[in-house]
């Protein structure tokens, strides 16, 4: 079969048409908001890749269900040493709303005051196991 110009047109205009319907169901939304949210707050400081390189802040790929303070080779503040937190959603959650407040003393200063905002990072933080 020949395929005329008009054909792949319709054929990209359906798959664009296909790319818009995945993007806007809310499970890939959120996920993709979550990442681009991560990217511009944390990244700067958190690698996110499970080598758990660390940067200025420890690695944070797999954080949601380990210790705080429990990266290998991070080199955390007493207080964070001392919590004895356990990262979970909530935890992670309450952290993230002042993280000096939960942990009078940590090194980390970065907030998300946004109640939906804090939802979409800490559910990508999640998603990696
Ligand atoms: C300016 C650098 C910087 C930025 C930006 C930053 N952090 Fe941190 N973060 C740190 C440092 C440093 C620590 C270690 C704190 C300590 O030892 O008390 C840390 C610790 C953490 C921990 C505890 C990790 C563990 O292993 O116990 C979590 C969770 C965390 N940050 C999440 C985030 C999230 C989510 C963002 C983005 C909203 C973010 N951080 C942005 C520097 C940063």
């Amino acid at each position: 079969m020949k395929l005329e110009y008009a054909d792949v047109a319709k054929g990209a205009a359906i798959v664009a048409l296909l790319a818009g319907a995945a993007l806007s169901s809310p499970a890939m939304a959120q996920s993709a908001t979550g990442e681009a949210l991560y990217k511009q707050r944390c990244m700067m400081c958190h690698t996110h890749t499970p080598d758990g390189r660390n940067g200025v802040g420890p690695g944070l790929y797999g954080v949601s269900g380990r210790a705080a303070a429990s990266t290998p080779g991070f080199s955390y503040s007493p207080a964070l040493k001392a919590s004895k937190l356990v990262w979970t959603p909530q935890t992670l959650d309450q952290f993230l709303i002042a993280p000096s407040k939960m942990v009078p003393g940590t090194r980390m200063v970065i907030s998300v005051p946004d109640a939906k905002q804090r939802q979409e990072i800490v559910g990508y933080l999640a998603s990696s196991k």
